[in-house]
């Protein structure tokens, strides 16, 4: 009796406790804290060229495009694009560099290269926010 009690105690605990640790590295609160400062979730073109003087970075919907549209993998192998995009944000988070930006080069000019956030975020983090960066907008494109 006694062990059936603790039983259904350790569930309720274990179902408490999975979702709070999945919202610990949820991507989306981690772009909300360290990255919508500069890049906005979601714009379209015709209202970034309107506001462009207000915006401190490409609107991370543009991001997510140019990586999916410049990160190709030959084979056409889902698994690994996602893998080499998710590493790509993943380094350029703590190493943001001219040479591996693949911004448009205008937006460069104007925005400048993104300051490096090393050490502020986590691995896991970084890992969150990465995959949040593709999955949010699957099949949005900018335009
Ligand atoms: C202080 C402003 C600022 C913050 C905060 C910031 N970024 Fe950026 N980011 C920029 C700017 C400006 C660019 C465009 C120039 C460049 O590519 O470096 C950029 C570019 C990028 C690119 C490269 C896109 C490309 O085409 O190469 C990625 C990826 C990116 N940001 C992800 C993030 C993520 C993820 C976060 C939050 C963890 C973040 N940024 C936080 C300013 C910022």
């Amino acid at each position: 009796m006694k062990k059936n009690t603790i039983l259904v105690e350790l569930s309720t605990l274990i179902l408490f406790l999975v979702p709070f640790d999945l919202s610990a590295t949820d991507g989306y609160s981690v772009y909300q804290k360290h990255c919508m400062r500069c890049h906005a979730e979601l714009m379209e073109k015709k209202e970034v060229l309107k506001v462009m003087h207000t915006l401190k970075a490409p609107p991370m919907n543009e991001v997510s495009n140019r990586l999916r549209e410049n990160i190709v993998i030959t084979d056409d192998d889902d698994d690994v694009k996602r893998r080499v995009t998710i590493a790509f944000i993943k380094d350029y988070i703590e190493n943001p560099s001219i040479q591996y930006s693949m911004c448009h080069p205008m937006a460069i000019e104007k925005f400048g290269i993104m300051p490096s956030l090393k050490g502020k975020l986590s691995e896991n983090e970084r890992q969150a926010v990465a995959e949040w960066v593709i999955d949010r907008y699957k099949g949005i494109n900018f335009q």
